[in-house]
C-alpha cells in the first residue's frame, strides 16, 4: 500500500530569526557613537570613563577624559598623585565622591593587586566606588567576560521590552530587571556573542533611539522584540515612583577680602564636596536675613539637595571681629581643614578644586564688583 501523503510532516525552509542580542549587535556596529574611550580595552581607561559617565553626559565627559588621561596616563600615576590634583581634574564635573574613589581604587590596585584590574567580579567590587554597574561595564567591555550592567539607559530598554512592571531603582524592581539583564548576557554569551558590545549597544540604543521622551520606535532595531511597543504602551514604562522632594539650604558664602587677595577654605575629607576648596561658606537657618546685602545668588542644584547661596563680601578686619579665627566659622557639613589667600585669577584659573556651584558664584562676584579687577 501506498502511504498516503496526507499526514506526511512537511519540512518548511523559514528563514532563520535574527535573536534580539544580534540585531541589536548588527545595529550597533554601524550606528556607535565615535568615543575615545571605544578605542581601548585598557582597564584603566574604561574604568575612569564609566566612573565620569555616570551622571554625566558624553559630550561634558570627553574634555576631562582626556585631561585627566594626560596628566594621569596609568594606574600607577593616578595612585601616587595628590588628591588635591585629582579633584582639581574633576572641578566642574560633580559628584566628587567618583574622584575621591577613583584615586582611592588607582592606590588600592596598584597596593593590592600589583597594578592590575582583578577580573573576579567579587574582588573588583572590593575597590572603592566600583558597584554593581562599573564592575560589570569593566569586566565586559575590557575582559569580554559575561557580566551584567543596569544604568538608567539599560533599566528603560529592559523595562520596555519586557514590560517591567517594578521601579528598576529600588527593591523588588531592581532585583527584576538586574535578573533580565544577567539571563541576556550569558544568552550573548552563550550565542558566541561578544558581552562588552551588547552592553554598549543595550546604553547605546538608551540614549539615542529609546529615550525618555518620543522614543524613535519606527527606527528601533529590536522593535520586532518589545512588549511595549506592541501594545503601543512605551511612554508608560520605565514605571518610576514619585521621589521625595529635594531638601533645600540657605547657605552664605564669605568673600573675605584682603586687597586683591580672597580668603578660601578647604572642607574635611568628608561628606559633600570632600576634600574641595570654596568661599568660607556656612549654612543658615532658612529665615536668617541676609545682612549685609548680598552681591551674588545662586541657586544650584544637586541630586538630594537644593542650595540657595548668597555671597556676602566682608573685609578682613570685620571678617576678624566676626570670626577671630578663621576656624571659628561652622562649615555647613564637617570643618575647614586649612585656609588660604588667593587672589581671583588664581581662583579661577585651576588653581585649586572648586566646586561648579562655588565657581558660579566667583564669576558672578567677579562680574558685579570691579574690586576684583
Ligand atoms: N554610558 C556609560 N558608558 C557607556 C558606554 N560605554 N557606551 C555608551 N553609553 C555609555
Amino acid at each position: 500500500m501506498v502511504p498516503s501523503m496526507k499526514n506526511t510532516p512537511v519540512s518548511k525552509k523559514r528563514a532563520p530569526v535574527a535573536s534580539f542580542p544580534k540585531s541589536l549587535l548588527a545595529w550597533f556596529a554601524t550606528a556607535a557613537r565615535p568615543m575615545p574611550w571605544r578605542e581601548t580595552r585598557d582597564p584603566y581607561r574604561i574604568w575612569l570613563s564609566e566612573v565620569m559617565l555616570q551622571q554625566t553626559q558624553v559630550a561634558t565627559v570627553i574634555p576631562y577624559y582626556e585631561r585627566f588621561l594626560t596628566k594621569f596616563p596609568t594606574v600607577e600615576k593616578l595612585a601616587a598623585a595628590h588628591q588635591d590634583d585629582v579633584l582639581k581634574l574633576w572641578a566642574g564635573l560633580g559628584y566628587y565622591s567618583r574622584a575621591r574613589n577613583l584615586h582611592r581604587g588607582a592606590q588600592m590596585i596598584v597596593e593590592r593587586f600589583g597594578g592590575k584590574m582583578p577580573r573576579s567580579p567579587d574582588t573588583i567590587r572590593e575597590i572603592p566606588g566600583i558597584g554593581d554597574y562599573t564592575a560589570g561595564a569593566i569586566l565586559s567591555i575590557a575582559f569580554d567576560l559575561p557580566e551584567a550592567l543596569v544604568d538608567g539607559n539599560v533599566a528603560r530598554v529592559l523595562s520596555r521590552l519586557k514590560m517591567l512592571e517594578g521601579d528598576w531603582r529600588t527593591g523588588e524592581g531592581k532585583r527584576t530587571v538586574w535578573d533580565v539583564a544577567r539571563v541576556a548576557v550569558a544568552e550573548v554569551h552563550a550565542a558566541r556573542l561578544n558581552p562588552g558590545d551588547y552592553n554598549q549597544a543595550l546604553m547605546e540604543l538608551g540614549s539615542t533611539v529609546c529615550t525618555p521622551r518620543s522614543p524613535s520606535c519606527s527606527q528601533c532595531p529590536v522593535a520586532a522584540f518589545c512588549a511595549a511597543t506592541k501594545n503601543d504602551v512605551q511612554d508608560d514604562y520605565p514605571k518610576l515612583k514619585a521621589k521625595s522632594v529635594s531638601p533645600e539650604w540657605k547657605l552664605r558664602a564669605w568673600i573675605v577680602r584682603d586687597k586683591n587677595k580672597i580668603l578660601f577654605a578647604q572642607r574635611g575629607q568628608d561628606g559633600l564636596f570632600g576634600g574641595m576648596w570654596e568661599l568660607p561658606t556656612e549654612r543658615l537657618e532658612p529665615k536668617t536675613s541676609s545682612s549685609p546685602k548680598p552681591i551674588a545668588r545662586v541657586t544650584h542644584v544637586l541630586s538630594h539637595r537644593v542650595l540657595h547661596v548668597e555671597a556676602i563680601e566682608i573685609n578682613q578686619p570685620d571678617w576678624r571681629k566676626r570670626f577671630p579665627k578663621n576656624a571659628d566659622l561652622t562649615c555647613w557639613s564637617g570643618d575647614y581643614t586649612q585656609f588660604k589667600w588667593l587672589n581671583m585669577d588664581d581662583a579661577q584659573s585651576g588653581s585649586i578644586a572648586l566646586p561648579a556651584v562655588q565657581a558660579k558664584i566667583l564669576a558672578l562676584c567677579a562680574e558685579k564688583t570691579p574690586l576684583f579687577d
